[in-house]
């Protein structure tokens, strides 16, 4: 199962989150009380997570891990922006939970990221509905040191804020899915994992990168903003990008004209095959 079935907006429940304690913009002081045990289970779902990286996560990824600085307890959210900041100008804020869109496409377009501060409970360690600390820090902090995927995040950001005005933002959320979260790029011999909720989930990473099942297709903007998917399975399709930079150049044209497609097209099921699909051919 995915970690993450609930990216923004499209949750049915209330957060989980003390939303008392945040700032207009949603924003809030990363807690500063986590107990000893939260501390170990950052450390054992990093640990569980770094054993899976090599050959599935892309070079990107595993490239920058390091600047989150050690894996051993939950790392201090303002020492981590630091660094980000040196290296791409974004930073990191802590917020309670789950954010509506305007005022998370609005820290986005202000290269700002916001991180849930809150750790999954014991019982939740294999499976969490909302993303947590580890999700949202291991999974998307990495990509945001590069800076292809950092001006890519910034123009989503600005772009979702348009597509609010012109009611496309389930098209345009779909991209994100596809991408911020189950992204896969092409690398030697096969492919290699982009996407927080594949890099955050070690049954996704290995599904998403070795099973023979699903479909694995490059990326087309419209292909993908049709594309339909389940929040608590693995995905039945996934799209791939040549790079970052390729992502970035991909994005980069106005895209007005292609919600009018997307949304005059048929919506397609989660695992469904188009003719002028490009499969990336499986090779394990
Ligand atoms: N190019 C898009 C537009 O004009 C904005 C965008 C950029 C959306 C990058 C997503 C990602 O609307
Ligand atoms: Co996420």
């Amino acid at each position: 199962m995915a970690v993450e079935p609930v990216v923004y907006g499209s949750s049915k429940r209330p957060p989980r989150g003390d939303y008392a304690r945040a700032h207009e913009d949603y924003t809030c002081e990363q807690n500063s009380e986590y107990s000893a045990e939260e501390h170990a289970r950052y450390a054992r779902l990093c640990e569980r997570q770094l054993a899976l990286l090599d050959g599935r996560a892309s070079d990107e990824f595993v490239a920058a891990l390091p600047h989150l600085g050690h894996h051993s307890k939950i790392p201090r959210l303002e020492t981590t922006s630091k660094r980000l900041m040196d290296a791409t100008g974004w930073q990191i804020v802590a917020v309670p939970g789950l954010i509506p869109e305007v005022p998370f496409f609005t820290l986005l377009a202000n290269k700002k990221f916001p991180v849930t501060d809150w750790i999954r409970k014991e019982s939740e360690f294999d499976y969490v509905v909302e993303p947590d600390i580890f999700h949202d820090l291991f999974g998307h902090v990495p990509q945001l040191f590069n800076q292809p995927y950092a001006d890519y995040m910034e123009a989503y950001g600005k772009g979702a804020l348009k597509a609010h005005a012109v009611d496309a933002c389930e098209q345009l959320s779909r991209l994100y899915w596809f991408t911020i979260e189950f992204g896969l790029m092409k690398a030697k011999g096969g492919v290699r994992a982009y996407g927080a909720g594949i890099l955050s989930s070690p049954g996704e990473l290995r599904h998403s990168v070795q099973s023979a099942q699903p479909n694995r297709i490059m990326l087309d903007i419209v292909r993908c903003m049709r594309t339909s998917y389940e929040i608590d399975a693995y995905q039945q399709t996934y799209f791939v990008i040549e790079s970052f930079e390729q992502l970035r150049e991909l994005t980069s044209p106005d895209f007005t004209e292609l919600y009018v497609a997307a949304k005059a097209a048929d919506v397609l099921p989660a695992g469904s095959s188009l003719a002028g699909d490009r499969h990336v051919m499986f090779a394990p």
